[in-house]
């Protein structure tokens, strides 16, 4: 069976580890940031081709301040640390998302990554941040009634954030919760989607290619039948 083109990933639970290790939520949420480097590994070994996560949510700015402030601080540090290491390792970024209301110097350093990674090949990251599908959905029916064009899925797939990106076969939300959270409703209609129990600074790569094989067994129908009917 083939593997995956795009799995896009709720990492949900920082917040409820950090407190469960006696710890801040803030803690979680750097423990968090370490399972992201071995998920992107981990995708570059399954050789996957889009690795999307969601960083921010457009409703995420009701946490206190301080949270919201802490989670841009570790941005900004990780781009510093890490852009020659994503440069070496051959990786593009994109930002899915409205960087509008970010702080001048973070939004320089964003698109500064993506501007000095845009042609790397081994594997694109899509970081979700300042996220909402809805957002993402009314902003391009503006677009395209402004070009006067067509409602139609094309169009509607034209003007949106993952203009290009094959739909996400495999959806991943770590955190036990059952939910969508404003992410990606357009692109998910198919995926294949897996809840997983552990919180994510527990997620780990054995759990993730463990999805990933999983994904292989699944018979896939689209709304047609996979046994021919005579
Ligand atoms: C991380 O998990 C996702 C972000 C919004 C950064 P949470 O911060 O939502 O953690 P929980 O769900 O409260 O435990
Ligand atoms: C979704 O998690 C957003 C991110 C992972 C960035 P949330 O913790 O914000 O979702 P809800 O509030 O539980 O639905
Ligand atoms: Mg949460």
């Amino acid at each position: 069976m083939n593997s995956p083109k795009h799995v896009a990933i709720i990492m949900d639970g920082n917040g409820r580890w950090g407190i469960k290790k006696k710890n801040s939520r803030n803690f979680g949420h750097k423990k968090g940031l370490e399972v992201v480097e071995k998920i992107i590994d981990a995708s570059i070994e399954e050789k996957i081709e889009y690795l999307t996560l969601f960083v921010f949510s457009t409703e995420n700015w009701k946490r206190p301040m301080k949270e919201i402030k802490y989670l841009f601080k570790l941005l900004d540090s990780y781009i510093d640390k890490k852009l020659n290491n994503l440069i070496n390792k051959n990786v593009k970024i994109l930002i899915l998302g409205d960087l509008k209301p970010f702080p001048v110097s973070l939004k320089n350093k964003i698109n500064k990554v993506q501007r000095l990674t845009k042609s790397n090949k081994n594997i694109q990251i899509n970081m979700a941040i300042n996220y909402g599908s809805r957002q993402e959905l009314i902003n391009a029916i503006n677009k395209i009634k402004r070009k006067k064009l067509l409602i139609n899925e094309k169009n509607i797939n034209n003007h949106l954030y993952t203009k290009n990106i094959p739909d996400p076969e495999i959806l991943i939300r770590t955190g036990n919760t059952y939910r969508i959270s404003n992410f990606l409703i357009w692109q998910i209609i198919y995926s294949e989607i897996f809840f997983v129990k552990k919180m994510w600074p527990d997620f780990n790569e054995y759990d993730f290619k463990k999805i990933i094989k999983k994904f292989k067994s699944i018979n896939r129908n689209f709304g047609g039948l996979n046994v021919s009917v005579k």
